[in-house]
């Protein structure tokens, strides 16, 4: 019993170390108000995470997965109107990959329907992969743009 009760921190911290996402100031575009979506949508993420790791039944994850992707969606609208507002010379490039993830994510929620243990957990290692490399690359690059031009 004793050995189980120690373990169980250990194995614990291992794991939540491992799939919850933390924010990073280096993950910071110098922009504010995208900075507090940014963090936002890391959240909505580790709920999702917290509904697959306590197994809290398909109706919370789907809650969780459908308030990330609404987020998702409203936070690619604003930026890209911040971008456009700003004459921003690689909007539709940025345009795209917002595009290309949202249409990715619905292959997922489609196969998640069908498949639900397996591909919420791929769903989320895609979510936290692609969302992390885009705030820490394309979306700092509008970021210094804009800095330039006043806009923090
Ligand atoms: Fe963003
Ligand atoms: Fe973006």
């Amino acid at each position: 019993m004793l050995v189980i009760l120690v373990a169980i921190p250990i194995v614990h911290n291992k794991m939540a170390k491992k799939k919850y996402l933390v924010w990073k100031d280096d993950y910071s575009v110098g922009i504010e108000e995208m900075d507090n979506d940014h963090k936002k949508l890391l959240n909505l993420i580790n709920q999702l995470q917290t509904a697959v790791n306590y197994y809290t039944g398909k109706e919370f994850e789907e809650k969780a997965l459908n308030e990330l992707v609404d987020y998702t969606k409203t936070h690619f609208k604003k930026e890209e109107q911040l971008m456009a507002d700003n004459g921003y010379e690689d909007l539709e490039a940025h345009k795209q990959q917002h595009k290309r993830f949202i249409s990715k994510i619905n292959d997922f929620i489609i196969q998640y329907k069908s498949d639900s243990d397996i591909t919420i957990v791929d769903t989320l290692q895609f979510l936290k992969e692609w969302l992390i490399k885009h705030i820490n690359g394309t979306d700092k690059e509008y970021g210094k743009v804009l800095n330039d031009k006043g806009i923090h």
